[in-house]
């Protein structure tokens, strides 16, 4: 069986760790206090597991980064680097900064011509990371219900490991847009901005993005 660790006890790590249980897969969740997700494991049943960052980095054959942005680099500092060399990581976070939104804008700590992915891409060269699942709310990462495919836009350096996570995200009901190398994240980061604008300003939280073409 395909085995996913997810680096994150958060609602977005629960929700793609059962996105991937519902799909086949055996999941660890990683947390630095595995108390708090004892509920999540009751719930999951046999394919779900949990353990700490480094055991979930050995387990997974694909890894998922879902922990608060701010604290991206230092939650894969806690990662043996062997346990990361040629590792996939789909990096779902987003660079939002401590600040309160602006009128409903949030403010990241990144700035336009940088991105938190690049930044995790130049920290850790031997991982190979893809930008995936960080402009949409949780409740529609996995099995999205919209009159037509939504499109999740991903990007990333490394073509196989794209092509891998391509795979994962059509098989979660996506259409995949491809923006390229890891500076499409300047661009792909910030749609979580705009995603959730309409959330704080008016309560509306279940829209997903498409590329119409
Ligand atoms: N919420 C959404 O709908 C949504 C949608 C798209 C993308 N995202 C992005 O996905 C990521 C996860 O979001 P979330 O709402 O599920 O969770 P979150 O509350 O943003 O983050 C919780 C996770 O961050 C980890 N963490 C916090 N401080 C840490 C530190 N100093 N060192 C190591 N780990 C630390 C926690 O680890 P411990 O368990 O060890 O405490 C926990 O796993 C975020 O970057 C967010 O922007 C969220």
């Amino acid at each position: 069986m395909k085995k996913i660790g997810i680096i994150g006890s958060g609602i977005v790590a629960k929700t793609l760790g059962a996105g991937f249980i519902s799909h086949g897969y055996e999941v660890m969740l990683g947390t630095r206090d595995e108390t708090k997700l004892s509920d999540w494991l009751a719930k999951e049943g046999e394919q779900a597991k949990v353990g700490s960052f480094n055991k979930v980095a050995s387990f997974g054959d694909i890894l998922v980064l879902a922990v608060k942005g701010t604290a991206a680099i230092a939650a894969i500092e806690l990662i043996d680097s062997n346990l990361l060399s040629g590792k996939i990581i789909i990096d779902a976070t987003n660079p939002i900064a401590d600040a309160a939104p602006e009128n409903g804008v949030l403010q990241f700590f990144t700035d336009q011509n940088g991105s938190l992915m690049e930044k995790l891409q130049s920290t850790f060269p031997e991982v190979n990371f893809v930008k995936a699942f960080s402009s949409v709310g949780s409740a529609s990462m996995v099995n999205p219900s919209f009159e037509s495919k939504p499109s999740m836009f991903i990007c990333g350096n490394d073509e196989t490991a794209k092509a891998k996570v391509a795979n994962i995200v059509e098989l979660f009901g996506w259409e995949v847009e491809d923006m390229g190398g890891a500076e499409a994240a300047r661009a792909i980061e910030p749609l979580c901005m705009l995603w959730c604008i309409p959330g704080f300003t008016k309560n509306q939280w279940t829209h997903a993005f498409k590329l119409l073409k």
